[in-house]
This record gives structure tokens, C-alpha cells and sequence, in this order.
């Protein structure tokens, strides 16, 4: 049955995504950061916004295009306080970050900040991460893991072998030459592409090995991954595999 005004679309489901898009537009899109997103079109670095591929507490990630047609992901962390409370830690201890005034719009910031620095240095030491391309205020621009329309699946979405736990610790240790911890590192922060390389994501927490919980952290990143792939009969002593990460 038609409902007048509607054009014959189904109005719940209608009614329910505009709610859902004035969600997701008051959500993220605050003043500031309509200006960063406008500003990154300015300078040509996006042509378009796409779509929305992951809503989480912190952030919304999007997919984007660039002025040459090549998919970006595009990584907007909310101003919100949650990150405050929850994530401090891994600002404070973080001696890149010292001076940040401790308001929430700062905060925000330097958690795209830091996530961005980070993702250089991935790039710098080898280590299979998106590529940075720019940071604008709390946006953080790179380029978009997965193929036409969905980003590749999580680590925790598909069947693991050795091979990418191998992959994984490779990397863990490159990072950890390069002087950088993840933090976060889990079956939901690796990416797995069509052929099976890994991809680590989610960088805003990465802290650099003068963070007082430097090792604890890649104790906890070493023990998550080892427990994950230990599920697929993938094992590895966890004495040994720290020590693989650690050694020159
Ligand atoms: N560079 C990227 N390319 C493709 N998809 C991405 C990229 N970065 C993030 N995503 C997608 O967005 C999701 C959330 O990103 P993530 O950085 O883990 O943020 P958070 O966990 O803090 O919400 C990922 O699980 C992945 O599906
Ligand atoms: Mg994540």
C-alpha cells in the first residue's frame, strides 16, 4: 500500500535511513570536520566520499575516490570524549605527544595525529599497513585495502595458515626494529587480502618503544596473535615467538 508523499518507497525503510544518515552526519560531520572534508576536496586529494564501511566508537572509516579514480580510505575519529577516558593512556606515555593541550578537540587530534605518523613509519620500515596520504585535522586519508566495493576481510572473517601467522610476526618485528609498538594488535586489526598477504590497521594507539608500556603492549600483541591462530591448530611458543620479534 502506497503512502502519499512517499513516491511509493517503502516509508519505514525510508524514514529509518534518513534517521540513520542524520545520525552518521551530526555524528562525525561537526562543523570542523565538514570543513576538513571540504578542504581535502579543495586541494584534490577527493573526489568523493563514497560510503560508509565501518562505524565504530572512536572513528567512521570511509571509502573514498581520488581525482584519478584510485580508492582511499578515509578515517574520521569523532570529537567526542569517549576516546578521552578510554584511550588516554596510549597518548600520555607517548613522548611525540607531550605538549597536546588535554581538551577533547586535541585529544581527537593528536589520535589522528599519531595514527598517521605511525602509518609512515609502516611505510618506512616495510611493514604491510595502508599507505599514508595526508592527514587533515582529525582525518586521516590512505589508501583503501580491498577490492571494487568492500574493504578485504578481518583476520577473525577468514580460515588462517601458518603462512599468515608468519606474515604477521614478520612484521611485528620490523615494527619493533623500527621502534614502534601497535598496541591493538588483534584478529579484528589485520586485514587479509585475496592472496593471503596481512595488513595491519588501526594505528592511532601505536606507541614508540619510550612508552613506559612499550613492552607490555607487544607482550599483549604477541599473545593475542598466538592465541587467535593457536584456534586454527597454528601454534607457536610464545617465549620464542617474542624472542623472533625482538632479535636483530
Ligand atoms: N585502509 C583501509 N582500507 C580498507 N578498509 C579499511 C581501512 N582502514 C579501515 N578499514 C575498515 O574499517 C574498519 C575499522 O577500521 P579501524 O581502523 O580498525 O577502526 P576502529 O576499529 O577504531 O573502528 C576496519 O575493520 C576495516 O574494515
Ligand atoms: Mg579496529
Amino acid at each position: 500500500m502506497g503512502t502519499p508523499g512517499t513516491s511509493g518507497k517503502r516509508p519505514d525503510k525510508y524514514i529509518h535511513q534518513l534517521k540513520e544518515r542524520a545520525k552518521v552526519e551530526s555524528d562525525v560531520f561537526d562543523r570542523r570536520t565538514l570543513l576538513h572534508v571540504s578542504k581535502l576536496i579543495k586541494k584534490r586529494i577527493l573526489a568523493n566520499l563514497d560510503y560508509p564501511v565501518s562505524t565504530g566508537k572512536e572513528s567512521i572509516v570511509f571509502k573514498a575516490t581520488a581525482p584519478s579514480g584510485a580508492a582511499l580510505a578515509v578515517k574520521i575519529y569523532k570529537i567526542t570524549t569517549s576516546i578521552f577516558s578510554r584511550k588516554g593512556d596510549y597518548i600520555k606515555g607517548d613522548p611525540r605527544f607531550e605538549k597536546i593541550k588535554w581538551n577533547e578537540k586535541d585529544v581527537v587530534y593528536a589520535f589522528a595525529k599519531k595514527e598517521f605518523k605511525n602509518l609512515e613509519l609502516c611505510e618506512q620500515a616495510g611493514v604491510r599497513a595502508p599507505t599514508p596520504i595526508i592527514l587533515e585535522g582529525n582525518a586521516v586519508v590512505m589508501g583503501f585495502l580491498g577490492g571494487e566495493k568492500l574493504p578485504y576481510p578481518k583476520l577473525i572473517q577468514t580460515i588462517c595458515e601458518e603462512r599468515q601467522l608468519n606474515m604477521v610476526l614478520e612484521d611485528v618485528k620490523k615494527l619493533y626494529a623500527a621502534g614502534l609498538v601497535h598496541a591493538d594488535l588483534s584478529e579484528y586489526n589485520i586485514l587479509v587480502a585475496n592472496d593471503g598477504t596481512t595488513y595491519m590497521i588501526d594505528w592511532g594507539q601505536g606507541v614508540p618503544l619510550a612508552h613506559p608500556k612499550a613492552l607490555e603492549f607487544l607482550e599483549r600483541d604477541v599473545r593475542n596473535v598466538l592465541s587467535y591462530f593457536k584456534k586454527f591448530g597454528v601454534g607457536m611458543d610464545f617465549e620464542e615467538a617474542l624472542a623472533y620479534v625482538k632479535s636483530k
